[in-house]
Parts: C-alpha cells; sequence; structure tokens
C-alpha cells in the first residue's frame, strides 16, 4: 500500500508531534464520549473543510450512534502560514439546522477568529444544540470566549501539517502530525 507517512518527507518536517496510531487512539476515546453524550439524540456532525476531511471521516467510523454528516468551507488563511484576519463562507450547508444537534468539528484552532464567526453564524439558525469537537488546538485558542468541548491534542504554537492540515495545499495526506520546517515556508 502506498502511503505518506513521516518518512517519506522527512526533510520537509521538523519534529512529528504524533503518529497516526496515538491519532487513532485519540480519535477513538473522543468517539466513546461523544457517543454517551449524545446518547438518545441523533447528531449532525458539521466537518469544515478542508482540514477536518480525515477527522470526521475516521470519528464517524469510530462512533456507534446514527450520524450525519454535512460540510462548510470558511477561508481563512490562503497559502501562507499566518491568519489572513478575513472569514468568508466559501461553501454552506446543505441542511436547515434548526432544531438539530450540531457538533461542529474542527482541525485546528489557532486564534479562534474563524471558529467565533462559525459559532455566531451557525448560533442565528437556531440549532437544538452546538458544541465544539478540534482535533488539535494552539495556545493562542485558549483566550477564546467559545468553549470547546472535545479536544484531540493540545499543542505547541507551531506549524503543522498531516492528517488533513495543509500547507500551501500539499501534506494534507501525511498521516502523522508534524512541525513543518521552517525552511520549507520562509
Ligand atoms: P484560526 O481562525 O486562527 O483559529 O485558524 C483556523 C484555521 O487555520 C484552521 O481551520 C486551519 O485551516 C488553519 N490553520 C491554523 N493553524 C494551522 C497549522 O498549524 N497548520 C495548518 N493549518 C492551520
Amino acid at each position: 500500500m502506498t502511503r505518506v507517512d513521516a518518512a517519506d518527507v522527512i526533510s520537509d518536517l521538523s519534529e512529528v508531534l504524533y503518529t497516526s496510531d496515538q491519532i487513532a487512539a485519540r480519535v477513538a476515546e473522543l468517539a466513546v464520549r461523544i457517543d454517551a453524550d449524545y446518547a438518545g439524540r441523533d447528531i449532525l456532525l458539521v466537518g469544515v473543510l478542508n482540514g477536518a476531511i480525515m477527522v470526521v471521516s475516521d470519528l464517524q467510523r469510530a462512533m456507534k450512534s446514527h450520524v450525519e454528516m454535512d460540510w462548510m468551507a470558511i477561508s481563512s488563511y490562503g497559502s501562507g502560514t499566518q491568519s489572513s484576519g478575513v472569514v468568508r463562507i466559501l461553501k454552506d450547508l446543505g441542511v436547515d439546522i434548526e432544531g438539530r444537534h450540531v457538533l461542529v468539528v474542527e482541525d485546528i484552532i489557532d486564534t479562534g477568529l474563524t471558529l467565533s464567526y462559525l459559532i455566531s453564524n451557525l448560533t442565528s439558525r437556531k440549532p437544538a444544540s452546538l458544541e465544539i469537537m478540534t482535533m488539535f488546538r494552539k495556545p493562542g485558542a485558549l483566550r477564546m470566549e467559545v468553549p470547546v468541548k472535545y479536544v484531540g491534542f493540545d499543542i505547541p504554537n507551531k506549524f503543522v501539517v498531516g492528517y488533513g492540515l495543509d500547507y500551501a495545499s500539499r501534506y494534507r495526506n501525511l498521516r502523522d502530525l508534524a512541525v513543518l520546517a521552517p525552511h520549507v515556508y520562509s
């Protein structure tokens, strides 16, 4: 089987933070918690494209509950490594979330800018409940007022790639989560 492991792009990475096995184990733990928390309620997973594709896909297969999923695409970073400050909906949900139990699934929260925008936008659509899960969280996100109910891993304030996260559209299919070597983007 051909697949991208850290060893294949090692010169582009400065450090592997979590291996694919560690990520899978953590996703499984969160799935158990989410199943228990939502017992008796149907969940709508809202994945934030493109970064959350891997976590949404793995999370729902690790869950026992019935889940529906939908996707939103929001612009934030462009091809750089700093938040642009501009948040814009590129693709909206296909379903009406009024009265639904919505769990927003993010790949990573850095400044929290994207998520704050998303929360106020989705809240105005009157879901029955709205919670947030993120696979990775950087320290800046802790200053956010929006509570994040489920967190995969708290990571250092470094630019990371893999498990859905890209730099200039590359490295999303790297199975581990790794810090991108500065020489790649400087
Ligand atoms: P925030 O609005 O600053 O919280 O940024 C959130 C979005 O920026 C994420 O959904 C990612 O698409 C992107 N992002 C933030 N940090 C990283 C990173 O370290 N690697 C890749 N993408 C990132």
